[in-house]
């Protein structure tokens, strides 16, 4: 099976419209789609997909952020799809996200800054069954 990838556009994107320029992005570079969603962040799931994050000085910005609005959720499958969308996204500062890249091209502010991507196939399938419901994953069809 391919990798796979949780990825959201934060409610920023949305608000600004990107959500639709970050998705097409993926697919012309070949990735696949294989689960979609607009969702809204409950405190309990922001709380359980930043665990790593919960006491940092950030962290109560971060949570407001993430339930200001609903964001949209996918999962995304290709190969090395994890390395690749984090490529695409850039930096997480914006200062340092080079052009070209989603963040680089649109962000302005580190904590708001567009688009999440999981950092590595172990906690993208964590993420994953977070998210979405084994029934909400669609069979990829080539
Ligand atoms: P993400 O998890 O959202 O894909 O972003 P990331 O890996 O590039 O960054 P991470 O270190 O995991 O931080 C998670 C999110 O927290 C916000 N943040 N704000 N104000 C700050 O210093 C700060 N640092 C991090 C950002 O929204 C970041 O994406
Ligand atoms: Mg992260």
């Amino acid at each position: 099976m391919a990798d796979r990838t949780l990825i959201f556009v934060k409610p920023d994107g949305v608000r600004r419209g990107l959500a639709g320029e970050i998705i097409s992005r993926f697919e012309r570079k070949g990735l696949r789609i294989a689960a979609l969603k607009m969702m809204r962040f409950t405190r309990e799931l922001a709380r359980r997909h930043y665990e790593e994050h919960l006491g940092k000085p950030f962290y109560p910005a971060l949570e407001e952020f993430v339930l200001s609005g609903p964001v949209v959720a996918m999962v995304l499958e290709g190969n090395d799809v994890v390395e690749m969308t984090r490529m695409m996204m850039g930096k997480t500062k914006h200062t340092e996200a080079a052009p070209g890249t989603i963040r680089g091209d649109f962000a302005y502010h580190t904590t708001f800054n567009l688009i999440h991507g999981s950092d590595s196939t172990e906690r993208a399938n964590i993420e994953i069954a977070n998210f979405f419901s084994e029934e909400e994953l669609m069979p990829v069809c080539v």
